[in-house]
C-alpha cells in the first residue's frame, strides 16, 4: 500500500506563526448598501487563530455579502477589514486570494469540463502565481514546482477520499464529490483563512456527515482557521466554537453556541416571533430549504 504523507506535511504554508488568542481577521463596523438596501449594516467581528467560526442568519441576511467583502468582490461604503494586519480594504480578489484566503462558493465554482486534478492544479496555480515568461525562463525551476504541486494535489485528492474520480471530468461527479473537490481547490491554495458558504447545503445525510468530518479533520491535521456560514443548525452548533448571527444585515448575538441558541432576538429572527414554537433548529431548517 502507497504511503500518504499527511497532509499538513505537505502544505507547508498553512502554518501562522502566532499565538493562538491573536485575531487572524478583524472586522469592524463594516457596512454595504445596494442602492437603498443595507446588506450590511454595522457588523464587526474577529476570528481567533485556528478558530471554527459560524455565520448564521436567514435568507439574504448578508452572509454571502460579507464573505464577498473579504475576498475583495465587494467594496463596503464603510468599516475596516484587517487580515494577518494587513488592510484588505481595496486589494483585488487575486491579491486577497494570494494573502492567504480561500473560499468555497455557494454555487459550485468548477470547470466542468477539466478533471477534477486540473481543478485542484489551477487552485495549486493561484497559490503561486507564476506566469508565463517566468516558466520560459525558469523551466528548470517551473518544472519543479510543477512537480511538487502535482504531489500536494495528489496529497489533498488522498486526504478528501476522492481518488477514484481523479481523471474525471467534474460536471460528471454527484454533487457531494463536486463540493468536495471544491473544498479540495481551495485547500491547494494553501490558505491560512478558509471560507466555507454553505459546504453542506443540498446534500443528504451521509454527504453532510462526510462534509463534517472532512472540516473537523482540517482543522485537527492543519490548524486551519475557518468561517463557515450554514443553515444546517445542528451541524452549526456541533462544530463552530463562536457564531456570529445577522439579519437584515444586521448583527444579533455573537458567542459560543450555547449562547446564540438561546437568544432571544435570534429565535424570533428564525420564527418570525418570539412565542412558543419549534426550536431553532426547526426553524432553520425550514428556512434553510428555500435557500
Ligand atoms: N450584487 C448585488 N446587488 C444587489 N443586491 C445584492 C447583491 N448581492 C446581495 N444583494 C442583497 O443583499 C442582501 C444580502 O444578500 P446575501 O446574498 O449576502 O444574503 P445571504 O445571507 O447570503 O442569504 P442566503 O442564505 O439566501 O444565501 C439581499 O437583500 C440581497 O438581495
Ligand atoms: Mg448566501
Amino acid at each position: 500500500m502507497a504511503m500518504i504523507r499527511p497532509l499538513s506535511e505537505a502544505l507547508t504554508g498553512t502554518t501562522i506563526d502566532r499565538d493562538r488568542a491573536s485575531s487572524v481577521l478583524e472586522v469592524n463596523n463594516l457596512e454595504l448598501r445596494f442602492g437603498g438596501t443595507r446588506a450590511i449594516d454595522g457588523v464587526s467581528f474577529d476570528v481567533k487563530r485556528s478558530e471554527l467560526f459560524a455565520i448564521i442568519g436567514p435568507n439574504g441576511a448578508g452572509k454571502t455579502s460579507i464573505f464577498n467583502c473579504l475576498s475583495g468582490v465587494y467594496r463596503p461604503q464603510k468599516g475596516t477589514l484587517h487580515f494577518l494586519g494587513t488592510d484588505l480594504l481595496g486589494l483585488r480578489p487575486d491579491d486577497i486570494a494570494g494573502r492567504g484566503i480561500a473560499r468555497m462558493f455557494q454555487n459550485i465554482e468548477l470547470f466542468d469540463n477539466l478533471t477534477v486534478l486540473d481543478n485542484l492544479m489551477l487552485g495549486r496555480h493561484l497559490h503561486i502565481g507564476y506566469g508565463t515568461p517566468a516558466a520560459l525562463l525558469y523551466r528548470g525551476r517551473a518544472k519543479r514546482e510543477e512537480l511538487a504541486n502535482r504531489r500536494i494535489v495528489e496529497d489533498i485528492v488522498d486526504f478528501l477520499e476522492i481518488e477514484a474520480f481523479r481523471k474525471f471530468p467534474v460536471g460528471m461527479l454527484p454533487y457531494g464529490v463536486k463540493k468536495r473537490v471544491e473544498l479540495g481547490r481551495a485547500l491547494a491554495m494553501e490558505p491560512k483563512l478558509l471560507l466555507l458558504d454553505e459546504p453542506v447545503a443540498g446534500m443528504n445525510v451521509e454527504e453532510t456527515e462526510d462534509m463534517a468530518r472532512f472540516i473537523l479533520d482540517i482543522r485537527a491535521e492543519l490548524d486551519m482557521t475557518m468561517i463557515m456560514v450554514e443553515h444546517d443548525m445542528g451541524l452549526v452548533m456541533d462544530l463552530a466554537d463562536r457564531i456570529l448571527a445577522v439579519d437584515f444585515g444586521r448583527p444579533l448575538a455573537l458567542g459560543t453556541p450555547r449562547e446564540v441558541q438561546s437568544d432571544p432576538a435570534v429565535i424570533k429572527a428564525y420564527l418570525g416571533e418570539s412565542d412558543e414554537g419549534p426550536t431553532l433548529e426547526e426553524a432553520a431548517a425550514e428556512a434553510g430549504r428555500d435557500a
